[in-house]
């Protein structure tokens, strides 16, 4: 893929995901004025099939880098929208300042109408990642992006994740 970005599959089944989208139906979210999100520290709950997906980060990760990254820090959080949500995503970036940082978006549950994350790109057409599910796609922070619209009535939910060194 372009821009850096790469590609890891992450096996879940079906039960497994039915769990998780039980989880996030029932979680607290952020009191955000401009997005639906939860708190940052998703992949810390205990639940097996969370700690599963926080392992398959770190997996990813380190073989991205090619080294082991498990004593980075990691910061997570479940993004969701839906058709007539109020809330419009934003281009951002998670963090332009520090190189040696890493970042992560999991697509867990949308129909084919749903928009993905689209990247600019210099003097190119810009980059949308593919609809797939259940794969990590990680990329180095930096990066900016701008997430896809829920077009359904049915929730749009997909996954983020940063990885950096320290505190
Ligand atoms: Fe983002």
């Amino acid at each position: 893929m372009v821009l850096g970005i790469k590609e890891y599959p992450c096996q879940l089944d079906n039960d497994e995901l039915d769990t998780l989208i039980d989880f996030i139906d029932n979680i607290r979210y952020q009191s955000n004025p401009t997005v639906v999100k939860t708190e940052d520290n998703f992949l810390d709950c205990d639940l097996p099939v969370i700690q599963k997906l926080r392992w398959s980060y770190y997996d990813s990760c380190s073989r991205y880098w090619d080294m082991d990254v498990f004593d980075f820090k990691i910061n997570s959080w479940i993004y969701v929208d839906w058709k007539g949500n109020s809330k419009e995503p934003y281009m951002h970036a998670h963090n332009s300042e520090n190189p040696y940082t890493l970042s992560g978006i999991m697509y867990l549950k949308f129909t084919n109408s749903s928009g993905t994350t689209m990247f600019p790109m210099p003097g190119r057409p810009s980059y949308f990642l593919p609809n797939k599910m259940l794969t990590w796609f990680i990329f180095p922070s930096n990066l900016p992006h701008i997430p896809g619209r829920g077009m359904d009535n049915e929730k749009r939910y997909s996954l983020s994740a940063d990885l950096y060194y320290g505190r």
